[in-house]
């Protein structure tokens, strides 16, 4: 299969108001349209409440901004949530999905995941469906099995393609710990998501990208991005400082296919 176009996203969580938010994304935006243009996709998830500055800030330039989590439905009353088109009315061209800290933390299910993927599309936004083992199951010898699983639930059963739907694998127990897979334990992993994919949606699944995430930082990111079927990387912490994420994006364009 050869090689997709990586993208680097950086996933901003609960952090940051408008001036800091306006602060990173302007140098980050900055790297892309700097001289060695990236040759991987740059994305940033701002929180809700400054995605549209955040858009602005980077004015339609390579870097794309997406949401961190959707409501299934398009409208209604639904306090406090925030549906799909508002996310792309606001300037997202991606939103996270089923993101641990929402499966874990906030009792997101599977079946829950999917309407949500299915409302992204619908809004004409690309869904990044994040899946993930905690530790438990890792050690249990379950990984492959749950991630197997939240394929199958997570993922509508039609209509996916690499436009429009993007893998995460984030070990649970990786996520803000310091704490990674082996690269040999990586590649297993994402060659098996890849083959679970292929299962569901038949050739489109080897365009679909396939991202890890989970304590990807510049000390890591050149060696785990040059893994068979990792095809970019889902940043927390390390989103937050400009001069790490563009690290990472620039490990990811050194390893370029175009
Ligand atoms: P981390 O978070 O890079 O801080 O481990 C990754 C994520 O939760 O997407």
């Amino acid at each position: 299969m050869a090689a997709l176009r990586k993208l680097i996203a950086g996933n901003w969580k609960m952090n940051k108001l408008a001036a800091d938010g306006q602060d990173l994304a302007a140098e980050i935006g900055d790297y892309a349209a700097a001289a060695e243009a990236p040759a991987c996709d740059l994305l940033v998830c701002p929180p809700a409440t400054i995605l549209q500055t955040v858009a602005e800030t980077l004015g339609g330039g390579p870097v794309a901004v997406g949401g961190q989590n959707c409501h299934a439905e398009a409208n209604g009353a639904y306090t406090g949530e925030i549906s799909a088109a508002m996310l792309a009315d606001g300037g997202a061209s991606y939103v996270i999905l089923g993101h641990s800290e929402r499966r874990h933390g906030l009792g997101e299910d599977d079946a829950s995941v999917q309407n949500k993927v299915s409302a992204a599309h619908g809004a004409g936004l690309a869904a990044i469906v994040c899946i993930g083992e905690t530790e438990a199951q890792r050690d249990a010898g379950q990984t492959l099995d749950v991630l197997s699983a939240q394929i199958d639930g997570s993922l509508p059963p039609a209509g996916l393609d690499g436009a429009n739907t993007v893998v995460a694998y984030e070990p649970v127990w990786a996520i803000g710990t310091g704490r990674t897979p082996t690269n040999e334990e990586i590649a297993a992993v994402h060659g098996h998501i890849r083959a679970c994919l292929q299962q569901r949606v038949g050739p489109a699944a080897g365009q679909i990208r396939l991202l890890y995430g989970g304590s990807m930082k510049p000390e890591n990111a050149a060696s785990i991005l040059a893994l068979d079927n990792v095809d970019g990387g889902l940043i927390g912490g390390a989103s937050l400082k400009a001069s790490d994420f563009c690290a990472i994006a620039a490990a990811a364009d050194n390893q370029a296919v175009n």
